[in-house]
């Protein structure tokens, strides 16, 4: 059973390689079924994870190149639809930002639905220099704030970029925290913390 959904998984792949992204019509509901008959709901991972909203729809039509315009555009609706805290501080508590940078709990069929999930940064992101292993699929974020600054400005960029990464760049492999309701508002200003604040291992 686990080999067979291995290999359709490895065949799945295989399928999806060989599609160029801007594929036909055809050919991408061809993949997509084949994902759907693969891929079974299980407690909280549902399918719907499969569906793309519009904006995913364009970058994956377009091989994530969308004519600038376009992306300019729908970069700007995602801004507009970011939620700042109503206290106005975007800073929270960087310890507890460290903490959910570093986990990657949640949403698996395994996860307890009830446990608030973690941010998963460290698997896309160099944190800070203690750690042993981490991705590379972002930029390293360690010193960030050194680099940057703490100013009002930075804050609130940091803030937007985290709760919603495709407001700065359309296509962007990051994923929509704020904006899918995967982290709330205390955790993303703990998050600002720990990339901006003076203390916090990032900056050290
Ligand atoms: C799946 C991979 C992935 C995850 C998980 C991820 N990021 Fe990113 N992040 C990226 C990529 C790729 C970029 C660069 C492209 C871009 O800006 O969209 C980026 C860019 C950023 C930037 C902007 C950097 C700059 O120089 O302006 C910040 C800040 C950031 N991420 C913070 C975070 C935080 C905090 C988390 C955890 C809550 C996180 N990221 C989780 C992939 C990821």
């Amino acid at each position: 059973m686990t080999k067979n959904i291995l290999l359709t998984a490895i065949a799945t792949s295989l399928l999806m390689a060989a599609l160029p992204a801007a594929a036909d019509p055809a050919h991408r509901a061809q993949a997509v079924a084949v994902i759907k008959k693969d891929f079974q709901p299980r407690g909280q991972a549902s399918l719907d994870r499969l569906a793309e909203d519009g904006l995913q729809a364009v970058c994956n039509r377009t091989g994530n190149k969308p004519p600038e315009y376009i992306a300019k555009g729908l970069e700007g609706d995602q801004l507009a639809g970011v939620k700042y805290p109503a206290d106005g501080k975007l800073m929270g508590d960087w310890k507890s930002g460290e903490r959910l940078a570093q986990s990657g709990r949640g949403f698996t069929w395994t996860d307890d639905p009830g446990l608030p999930v973690g941010g998963n940064c460290y698997n896309c992101h160099q944190i800070a220099p203690k750690e042993l292993s981490y991705g590379t699929v972002g930029p390293s974020l360690f010193h960030f704030g050194k680099l940057r600054g703490n100013t009002l400005e930075m804050q609130k960029y940091v803030y937007s970029k985290i709760y919603n990464a495709k407001a700065y760049n359309l296509c962007s492999e990051m994923p929509r925290f704020g904006h899918v309701g995967a982290l709330n508002e205390k955790q993303i200003k703990d998050l600002v913390a720990l990339l901006l604040d003076p203390e916090s291992p990032v900056n050290k």
